[in-house]
């Protein structure tokens, strides 16, 4: 079946927000991805999903011709950063010159070119694994060089176009409703 953009029967899932940084055939550029995901442990590999074919936008064209793209994790209060990068097209705005302009802060990556963003919950530089084409979207599949995480910032949460911070922490079951599982886990063990 076909969903199509801004389908409400997806609406419900909660993501969120890679700022994707690349330096290519595009110029240094930052693209925002709420599709982003750690899909490894071991080796690390962190997955980016881009609209269109390999080189279809200025990200995706940028991690093809280099082989390489940083993540930043946007922290929660970085939500003018996200709609900044996810707002125009690197091959008409120079999107990191307006973030700049704006005070935005970048620092130098360790292994890759493409600069981080300050202030990010995590930061993530990547090496290009494989991309892969699933249905409308580009798989980019990156083996991490390198991550750092500030343990005292919260993720930014995106969900059907909106930005949300992360709220109550809710427990896990209390002892007596553990107990009660363990005991129908007995009950029900396969043979
Ligand atoms: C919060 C947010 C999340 C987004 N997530 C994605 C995504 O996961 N994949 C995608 O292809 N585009 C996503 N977009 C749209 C792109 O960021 C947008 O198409 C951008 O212009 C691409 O940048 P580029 O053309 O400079 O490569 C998102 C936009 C926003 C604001």
């Amino acid at each position: 079946m076909d969903l199509g953009w801004g389908n409400e029967k997806a609406s419900k899932f909660l993501t969120n927000v890679g700022l994707i940084t690349t330096v290519g055939p595009n110029g240094a550029n930052i693209m925002a991805a709420e599709w982003t995901y750690y899909v490894s442990w071991s080796p690390a590999l962190v997955s980016v999903h881009i609209g269109g074919g390999k080189t279809a936008k200025a990200t995706a064209e940028n991690i093809m011709a280099t082989k390489e793209f940083g993540v930043s994790i946007a922290a929660d209060d970085q939500n003018v950063i996200a709609s900044i990068a996810g707002g125009s097209h690197g091959r008409e705005v120079d999107k990191m010159k307006v973030l700049k302009e704006m005070g935005f802060a970048f620092s130098k990556s360790k292994h890759i070119k493409p600069e981080l963003v300050s202030g990010a919950a995590s930061l993530i530089e990547c090496k290009l694994k494989e991309a892969v084409e699933l249905g409308d979207h580009t798989m980019f599949v990156g083996e991490v060089l390198s991550i750092e995480t500030d343990q005292s910032k919260e993720p930014l949460a995106y969900s059907f176009g909106k930005y949300y911070a992360l709220g109550e922490m809710l427990h896990k079951p209390e002892q007596p409703i553990l107990d009660k599982i363990e005991e129908l886990k007995k009950k029900y063990e396969k043979k």
